[in-house]
């Protein structure tokens, strides 16, 4: 893909990362409210290291982790986008979509925005037969925002994150769908 490819919304430009991003990228991953259902918040150099893998995947998929521009509001407000995920599931293989933002731009419906345009994108220009997203039960905003971008769950898609160690409140997720148009 072309490194100065964009996806633009009504709102909202989602772009390559660029080096300026990582300072309120960290922000947002040192944050235990913005972190609360995942294991834990992330360090700097965990999440330089995030950066590093999200950029490498671009490269290497055509497809990734958007960092996200909101013109007039702030030039990274988070990332939504497409990921192959880094481990074994019953529903690999698969592309899951994804979505973080700092938490001043939540209840504005742009995680919904850029999610629809990365759907859009996935089985449009890649090509995608089918785009999962997986969550704990417990995380509602991210299940209404599957929700919202018309996915439905599998009812038995239930999964032990391999990721999250056994015993932990968070480790069970739920699996949801949505299939190309
Ligand atoms: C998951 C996350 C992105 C959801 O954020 P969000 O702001 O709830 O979702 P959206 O950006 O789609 O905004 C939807 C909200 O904005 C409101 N809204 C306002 N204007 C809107 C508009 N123009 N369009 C759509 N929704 C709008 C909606 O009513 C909704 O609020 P509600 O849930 O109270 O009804 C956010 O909570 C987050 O970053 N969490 C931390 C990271 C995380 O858990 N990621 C997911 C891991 S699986």
């Amino acid at each position: 893909m072309a490194a100065d490819l964009v996806l633009k919304t009504a709102r909202l430009i989602l772009r390559r990362w660029r080096a300026e991003d990582r300072e309120p990228f960290a922000r947002l991953n040192g944050d235990a409210v913005v972190m609360r259902h995942f294991v834990g918040t992330l360090t700097r150099e965990e999440s330089d290291a995030m950066a590093d893998r999200i950029a490498r995947h671009f490269d290497e998929h055509g497809f990734g982790l958007w960092a996200v521009e909101a013109p007039g509001v702030a030039p990274f407000i988070g990332f939504v986008g497409l990921s192959v995920p880094s481990f074994e599931a019953h529903f690999m293989p698969a592309v899951e979509v994804g979505w973080r933002l700092d938490q001043p731009y939540w209840g504005y419906g742009y995680a919904t925005e850029a999610a629809r345009a990365n759907l859009a994108d996935g089985f449009g220009r890649a090509g995608l037969r089918e785009i999962v997203s997986f969550t704990a039960p417990v995380n509602v905003p991210s299940i209404r925002v599957m929700e919202r971008i018309g996915m439905t769950r599998d009812p038995v898609g239930d999964f032990d994150h391999p990721r999250v160690p056994e015993g932990h409140p968070l480790r069970r997720h739920v699996l949801y769908r949505i299939s190309a148009p």
